[in-house]
């Protein structure tokens, strides 16, 4: 769940700014003039090649954001409001059995899993509208649609200060204020030393980066206050920005941003570079040419004896241009320069500067992926676009997060610079890459889960049950389908809405299919959901979807209108916030109506179909296809999704719950299997696969997790997860089964894929066992008792099975029919 984060409030100071500059200083005059440079221009060598700041003024220590409470109501996603469960005769008996589609699991084989599920408009009765609440702020030149989720969307929201991070650096737009008063893009890198911890014993309930500590801020002379940022060619790995003297001028100074990019580069058109500082520049020193020339580097020492390195490449000039260290806080370089400046920070001494010297002068421009998919075997590759200097025979420098070292093919693996890392904000170390590419394997895919119950030691789905557990459920499940499904279902809130829809579709299964119940129960109650299904697929819900044109998405009309400006409303779904979580229930439900019901899913010329996979174009889509973004959730060099949407946030994009997210993975490869698309299915079985890598390493936290903070890992989970801190808390309450099992729900096949029994296990002892489960609310003591079932079945079962079992232990999107079989098919009644 992703509530909303708004910058301007909760800031609070972490240390005082122990200096200032005075306001005089910070002026700028605004050249409005640009002067290309003349092609032939030749730069005059600089007599002193070293050079040094009169004075020593301390670093800047920045702020941190302790908040993660926000102005709007943050709902509690469990709804334990208890159920009427008398509705008996709603149920009509059917004399048919149903009759699935599949008999067993595929092991889909793709060769492309990234294709668009669909290309045509979507269905006629989602309605289009233009007035989005939240308007795009300097987007131009943009053609296919923006990723709303993705990592540069600050740039474009709010008040565009707030930050990118593409790990390890991150890139703030300094627009007159800070320290500074500069008008450039502020470079932040910085280390675990640095970072904010409340006060306490470890486990330390977050840690965040500081913000406001530019190492280095790219500028010019010509910018000043009218200066004006747009961001063009955004893609899911990368885009421009792009600062201006004016609106509607071309860019003095663009910024190629790419996840994971070796240096920071900054493409200068006829400008006067200054490179300012809020940690203050101590020596300048210049080295020379690079390798063949064109390249001219230099060494720059920071007032936190940090060491960096400057990288100039002009174009349409010869020789080095000069640069001066006017003082400690601005660099100063030649007027009508034109080409690139890069920076890296260099923490290995002459190590990382050879690593950096053999790249220089190139630059990722963009990332393009492709993957495929043999059964249990999967790849993917990112391979990165380039330009600069020579670039066809400089191989690029890039930073791999900690999952992508441990997934590298071997080609790649060879190409890792293991002496050469910066250490991440919240991923743990990132290591240097001498490549073009990265291309990741995963052998374990999820291939063969199914909707049944899985046992990731045998590996099995467990389709046959015990005759206890097969009453059991029969018992249970014919007391919950006489609940009155459309209640429960038709809610102002596609998220409870869609939760509710899952329910009745797994009680479904499980007294059809699991328990082999002939009595029609299931029958009428399948023919219940759809009716109460119809509702959504028709839009005729309380909050019925609309297609959005300026961000190009399906989203709920809850907060257009102007009454709700910084959507509060359904968890933010009008600001694209969790529409993996909300759309994922919905997609499973309909993948388990589609495999009890295969009719369904060409009923009313298809109707049903083509609303689903809207839901999956939406905010998984595998590529894009003019109206939905590529994968707008999941992010492909993180290895999980991220649910924050179009609000400005200081501490960048965050996801609280890694297992609604991995829901949204499972619902969309089940949903492919049923509609017969290998394509997503195979795509959602590689998905998983790095998911489940990804948050081993960085939201659920075994014994030994060296990614993490050794303050921090004792939580073993994350809490809420941004790019630029960790918070052990959520977005609704502090209670520890909020904290925990926010990455439990739902208790899906695929959780004993995602969540390690040995986590499970360490993560119980630590907080639930010895009775402390039995103290916890309302419906997450249902939650933590079918969680239980992933390492003791039997105590989950027995608990679901006793005949005093209290109903409001239930979540609004958790029955006990589908407790009782996921905890028996695990092995808890034999
Ligand atoms: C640093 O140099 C810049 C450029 O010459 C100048 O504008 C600024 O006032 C100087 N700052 C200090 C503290 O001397
Ligand atoms: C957008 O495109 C126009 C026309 O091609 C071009 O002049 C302008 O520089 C572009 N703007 C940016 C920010 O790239
Ligand atoms: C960096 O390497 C050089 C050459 O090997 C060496 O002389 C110098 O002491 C090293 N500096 C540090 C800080 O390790
Ligand atoms: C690559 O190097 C070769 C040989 O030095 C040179 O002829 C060629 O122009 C270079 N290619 C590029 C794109 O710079
Ligand atoms: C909680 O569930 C009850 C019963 O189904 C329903 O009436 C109520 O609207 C739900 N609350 C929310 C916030 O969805
Ligand atoms: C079920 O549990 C709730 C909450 O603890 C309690 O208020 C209620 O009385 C219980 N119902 C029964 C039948 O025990
Ligand atoms: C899975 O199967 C194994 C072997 O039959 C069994 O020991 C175990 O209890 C089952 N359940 C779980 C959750 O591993």
């Amino acid at each position: 769940m992703v509530q909303l984060l708004t910058v301007t409030l909760g800031i609070a100071q972490f240390l005082a700014l122990s200096s200032c500059l005075p306001a005089g200083e910070q002026e700028r005059r605004a050249i409005l003039l640009e002067a290309p440079l003349a092609p032939t221009t030749t730069f005059e060598r600089i007599a002193t090649t070293s050079q040094t700041a009169s004075t020593t003024i301390p670093a800047t220590t920045g702020t941190v954001i302790t908040s993660v409470t926000s102005a709007s109501t943050s709902g509690n996603p469990v709804n334990t409001t208890a159920v009427e469960t008398s509705g008996i005769g709603t149920i009509t008996t059917a004399s048919t059995t149903l009759s699935p589609s599949v008999s067993a699991p595929s092991a889909a084989t793709a060769s492309n899993i990234f294709v668009t599920v669909a290309s045509d408009a979507p269905p006629s009765q989602i309605s289009s509208r233009s007035d989005h609440p939240v308007v795009p702020s300097g987007i131009v030149n943009q053609t296919s649609p923006v990723g709303t989720n993705k990592f540069y969307a600050n740039f474009f929201l709010g008040d565009q200060a707030s930050g990118t991070w593409t790990h390890p650096y991150s890139m703030t737009w300094q627009k007159g204020g800070g320290v500074s008063g500069s008008w450039g893009l502020g470079i932040s890198h910085i280390e675990r030393s640095q970072l904010a911890y409340p006060a306490g014993t470890p486990p330390l309930e977050y840690f965040a980066a500081p913000i406001g500590i530019e190492s280095i801020i790219f500028s010019a002379e010509e910018l000043g206050s009218t200066t004006s940022l747009t961001t063009d060619t955004l893609t899911a790995f990368s885009g421009n920005v792009n600062l201006a003297t004016t609106a509607g001028r071309d860019p003095l100074i663009s910024f190629p941003l790419v996840q994971g990019m070796g240096f920071v580069t900054s493409v200068y058109s006829g400008a006067t570079p200054w490179l300012q500082s809020t940690v203050f520049f101590s020596t300048l020193t210049y080295v020379g040419p690079v390798s063949d020339g064109g390249v001219y580097k230099w060494r720059l020492v920071l007032a936190d004896q940090s060491n960096w390195l400057i990288y100039a490449t002009p174009t349409g000039a010869t020789g080095a241009p000069t640069f001066n260290l006017q003082n400690t806080s601005v660099i100063t370089g030649p007027s009508g320069f034109t080409g690139t400046i890069q920076v890296a920070k260099n923490p290995a001494n002459t190590t990382g500067e050879d690593a950096y010297d053999a790249a220089a002068g190139v630059y990722a421009t963009g990332a393009s992926i492709t993957g495929q998919v043999d059964g249990t075997s999967g790849s993917y590759t990112l391979a990165y676009n380039k330009a600069g200097h020579s670039s066809g025979n400089t191989t690029l420098l890039m930073w791999a997060l900690p999952h992508h070292i441990d997934s590298f093919d071997s080609a790649t693996s060879g190409s890792v610079i293991s002496s050469l890392q910066l250490v991440t904000t919240t991923k743990g170390m990132a290591t240097a890459v001498s490549t073009d590419q990265f291309t990741l394997v995963e052998n374990n895919l999820p291939s063969e889960i199914g909707f049944a119950p899985w046992n990731a030691s045998t590996g099995q789905n467990i389709n046959t049950l015990s005759s206890t557990a097969a009453q059991a459920i029969v018992s249970a499940g014919t007391v919950e389908l006489a609940e009155d499904m459309v209640a429960q279902t038709d809610l102002n809130s596609m998220y409870y809405s869609g939760k509710a829809l899952a329910k009745f579709a797994q009680i479904v299964y499980a007294v059809n299919t699991l328990a082999g119940d002939k009595s029609g129960a299931a029958t009428s109650g399948l023919q219940n959901l759809e009716s109460a299904y119809s509702t959504f697929v028709s839009n005729t819900q309380q909050f019925p979807l609309a297609y959005d044109t300026v961000w190009k998405g399906s989203l709920s009309t809850a907060s257009y209108g102007g009454s709700d400006p910084n959507c509060g409303a359904d968890f933010g779904n009008t600001c694209y916030n969790d529409h993996h979580f909300h759309y994922g229930y919905f997609v499973y439900a309909a993948a388990l109506i589609a495999y009890l019901d295969p009719s369904w899913l060409t009923v009313n010329n298809g109707a049903n179909k083509a609303w689903v996979n809207m839901l999956v174009r939406d905010y998984a889509n595998g590529a894009d296809d003019g109206y939905f973004p590529f994968s707008r959730n999941f992010d492909w060099y993180h290895g999980h999704s991220w649910a924050h949407g179009i609000l400005e946030t200081g501490d960048g994009k965050d996801e609280e719950s890694s297992s609604e997210d991995s829901l949204s993975l499972y619902g969309m490869k089940m949903w492919g299997q049923v509609i017969g698309d290998p394509n997503m299915e195979a795509r959602g079985n590689l998905e998983l696969a790095v998911q489940a890598r990804s948050l081993s390493n960085y939201f659920l936290y075994e014994d030994g997790n060296t990614i993490e903070p050794p303050n921090f890992v004792g939580n073993r989970v994350s809490g809420i997860l941004f790019e630029n801190k960790i918070d052990h808390t959520t977005y609704f309450g502090n209670a520890p089964e909020y904290i925990e099992a926010i990455h439990m729900i739902p208790l899906v096949p695929s959780s004993a894929y995602t969540r390690k029994a040995t986590f499970v296990q360490q993560e119980w002892n630590q907080y639930f066992s010895n009775g402390r489960v039995d103290s916890t609310d309302g419906g997450w003591r249902g939650i933590l008792y079918a969680n239980l079932a992933l390492i003791d079945p039997v105590t989950s079962f027995n608990w679901f099975n006793d005949p005093s079992f209290n109903a409001s232990y239930l979540d609004g999107g958790a029955s006990r029919t589908w407790y009782l079989a996921y905890s028996a098919g695990l092995g808890g009644s034999s």
